[in-house]
This record gives C-alpha cells, structure tokens and sequence, in this order.
C-alpha cells in the first residue's frame, strides 16, 4: 500500500462516487458535500494516483470533527482510515479531534479503538434508535 493524501477538488467527484455512504445520498445532504468539495473540506487517499477512501473534515465547538470517513469496499481493512485519520490528526487547530459513529457501526468503533480514540459521549434523537457515539484523540497524549 502507497498511500497518499491530498485535499480533494469538484473534479474528484467521479471517482468518490462509489464511494460515497447511502446516508449522504439525499439531496440536501448530497448539496452539503458537494459544497464542501468545493470548499476544501474533503481529503482523498490515493494508491497509485487511484482514489480508494476519503473524509470529510469540518469544525466542532472549535474543534476539527471528522465528519465523514469511508474507504472502497475493495480496498478496506489495508490500513486507509488509519492513513486518513493520521492526516486528520495533523496540524490540528487545538489539542483534540472528534468524531462521530452510530452505535450500530461496528467496523468504525473498531478503527477508532485500533488507532486509539477514546469514547466521550452519545447523543439519541440524531438516527431513532441508533444512538451517535462521539469519540475523541488528544495526539500529544497518544503513545
Ligand atoms: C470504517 C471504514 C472507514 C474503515 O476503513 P478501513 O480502511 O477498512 O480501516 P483500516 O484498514 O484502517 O482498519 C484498521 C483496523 O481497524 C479494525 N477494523 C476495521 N474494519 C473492521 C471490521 N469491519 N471489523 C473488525 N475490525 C475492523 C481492524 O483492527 C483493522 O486492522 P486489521 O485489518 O489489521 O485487523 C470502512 O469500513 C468504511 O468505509 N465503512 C463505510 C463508511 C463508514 O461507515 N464510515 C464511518 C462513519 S462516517
């Protein structure tokens, strides 16, 4: 694995589109992210200049929060959402990063536990009935 990361532009679209989670097929939700395609918000992992994952990065309570993450169903569990979430954990704005799954996510929970995120909340009433567990990385405390 060749990885590498880079901000990703409208043209990238094509290439995302397979990638893209149902959940950010509705319209509202699907002009949200092309807006911030076009604002700089996302990242794209490349393997041999093919793109193979993305994340969608966005602020929380003045915190960066990984809105987004997902990786090709053929490409996974060959380490892009730890090369994703590295970047995500790079220059950061303050001393922590957030992000969010639902409960029901098992592969997420899993990553995140795996590159040593820390839970640090739920909220109901976002998915009825799957709760969004909220996790949290300080990198300078990391071993
Ligand atoms: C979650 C997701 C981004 C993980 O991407 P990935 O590139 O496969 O993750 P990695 O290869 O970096 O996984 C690292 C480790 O996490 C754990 N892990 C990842 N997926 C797992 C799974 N399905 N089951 C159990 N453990 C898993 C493993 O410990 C894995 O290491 P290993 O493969 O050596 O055992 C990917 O499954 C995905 O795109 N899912 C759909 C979108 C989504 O739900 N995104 C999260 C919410 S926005």
């Amino acid at each position: 694995m060749t990885a590498f990361v880079r901000a990703a532009t409208p043209d990238d679209l094509g290439a995302l589109e397979p990638i893209l989670p149902a959940f950010l097929a509705p319209p509202y939700k699907r002009g949200r992210f092309l807006r911030a395609l076009a604002n700089g918000e996302v990242c794209v992992a490349e393997d041999r200049s093919a793109v193979v994952g993305f994340m969608w990065l966005n602020e929380f309570f003045g915190h960066r929060f990984v809105n987004v993450l997902a990786v090709a169903t053929d490409r996974r569990r060959t380490g892009f959402a730890g090369v994703l979430l590295a970047a995500a954990e790079a220059n950061l704005p303050t001393d922590r990063v957030f992000t969010s799954t639902n409960r029901s996510n098992a592969s997420m929970h899993a990553v995140l536990a795996r590159y040593g995120w820390s839970r640090c909340g739920e909220v109901d009433q976002l998915d009825p009935g799957d709760p969004e567990v909220f996790y949290v990385k300080r990198p300078s405390r990391s071993p």
